[in-house]
């Protein structure tokens, strides 16, 4: 299968779904653009869809039966729904009506193209098309933020002549437009490819809150972004993923499986729950220590001063890496304010991991909170140094190296 980062469509399998909208026929017209950039075409429509164009005329212009209905038994027995958002490499809808934009964003998976969108791990693409009042409404654009949130590209609308009479943001994209908006991402989207199809990875991310009574916690200022896009990169790469999740504010990403803890004891048990797995990755950032005892009731102040009695949180990654349940790569993280690579390559060695990625925190465009990072990692008898940049890019990156030292 060609990768995703290919500079053209040739080859790309490239899943239509058309909403129920009267730019519906524009959708056509989409079909033959996309094969002309050399795309492999199916289409699914929506019910209302079915009442602006027939499924024949995609029919014949894409030259595959078109997907209907997700209780269609003849298609169901060769192509299931399944199947094709398996066969995807991207998901592309047009015109993308308010309705599925709020069934999208909410996970519905009551027709056949919304199932599809659910249980696809490629890449989606949406040219929305509607009344320019309804785009504008701020039900929409909520829903619309949710989806670019969950890296889902949106190309359009257009402003101008809408089918109604009236004038304002809400026209489809025109096909060539949309086209052009499918290379662009095309370049820009990263690998998805099978590399890690038939592992488990279990990922750890955010942090850990460590109650001192039942108003005040011990806490860092982990965001979660740079695990929650491990996780999204391994699972794009094809492998079953689950995300133990400390506390934070992010959309869990396509086809990850999450869990969602408090504290450093309540990571540490949702990470072993998880396994058996192949991978592990700890991307948290756990508490090293926990109040020995909680405080039933809020604690009063009194003395000038309060000390705090603390124990230590177990070590989920070195406990991970110690033991034997078939895992075949362990990597760490290393969040240093100085001589990072001498405290991660220490770490490294003292947890016995296979991989360490150490990255400075404490600085304003990277480590903690930032949607930037920059990173090295370090194995026993290697090093990478990670170009400076996005945490989703690096992310990739990552994986990357994950891919090459599970052959090491
Ligand atoms: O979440 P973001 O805002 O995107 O920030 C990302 C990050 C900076 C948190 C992340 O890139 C990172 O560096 N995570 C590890 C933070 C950390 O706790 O580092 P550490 O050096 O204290 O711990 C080393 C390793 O041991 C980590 O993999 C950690 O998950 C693990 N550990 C630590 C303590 C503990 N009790 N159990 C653990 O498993």
């Amino acid at each position: 299968m060609a990768k995703e980062s290919e500079s053209h469509l040739k080859g790309r399998h490239v899943l239509l779904c058309v909403g129920g909208g009267i730019a519906a026929y524009k959708a056509l017209e989409l079909v033959r653009r996309l094969r002309d950039a050399g795309a492999e075409v199916q289409v699914a429509m929506t019910a209302g869809a079915q009442h602006f164009v027939t499924p024949l005329s995609f029919q014949a212009l894409s030259g595959s039966p078109t997907r209907t209905s997700l209780w269609d038994s003849a298609a169901e027995a060769s192509m299931g729904h399944i199947e094709l958002a398996r066969w995807a490499d991207r998901i592309v809808i047009a015109p993308a009506t308010a309705d599925l934009l709020a069934k999208l964003a909410n996970g519905f998976a009551d027709d056949l193209v919304t199932t599809l969108c659910l249980a696809t791990t490629a890449p989606i693409s949406i040219a929305p098309a509607m009344n320019h009042r309804m785009w504008l409404h701020p039900a929409t654009q909520a829903n619309l933020a949710t989806l670019r949130g969950r890296g889902v590209q949106v190309i359009g609308p257009e402003d101008g002549p809408l089918a109604e009479g009236e004038s304002g943001p809400g026209r489809l994209s025109e096909p060539e437009d949309i086209v052009a908006g499918l290379l662009a991402a095309n370049a820009a989207t990263p690998a998805t490819d099978n590399a890690l199809k038939g592992l488990k990875v279990v990922v750890s991310a955010g942090p850990t809150y460590e109650d001192l009574d039942p108003v005040r916690y011990l806490g860092n200022r982990s965001s979660g972004k740079m695990g929650f896009a491990v996780a999204a990169s391994a699972r794009r790469r094809g492998a079953e993923v689950v995300l133990v999740a400390g506390p934070v504010h992010l959309p869990t990403p396509a086809g990850v499986k999450r869990v969602d803890v408090r504290s450093a004891a309540q990571m540490h048990e949702a990470v072993f729950a998880a396994f058996p797995a192949d991978i592990y990755i700890g991307a948290a950032a756990v508490a090293d220590y926990t109040p020995r005892a909680p405080a039933a009731n809020k604690i009063k102040k009194s003395n000038e001063s309060l000390a705090l009695d603390l124990v230590r949180t177990p070590d989920i990654l070195a406990e991970v890496a110690a033991q034997t349940q078939g895992l075949k790569l362990v990597v760490g993280f290393a969040a240093e304010t100085e001589n990072v690579a001498g405290y991660a390559r220490g770490k490294l060695v003292a947890k016995r991991l296979d991989l360490i990625v150490a990255n400075r925190v404490g600085v304003a465009d990277g480590g903690f909170e930032s949607d930037q990072n920059a990173m090295t990692a370090f194995w026993q008898d290697g090093e990478r140094v990670f170009a400076p940049g996005p945490k989703t890019r690096l992310a990739d990156e990552l994986v990357d190296l994950i891919v090459e030292r599970l052959d090491a």
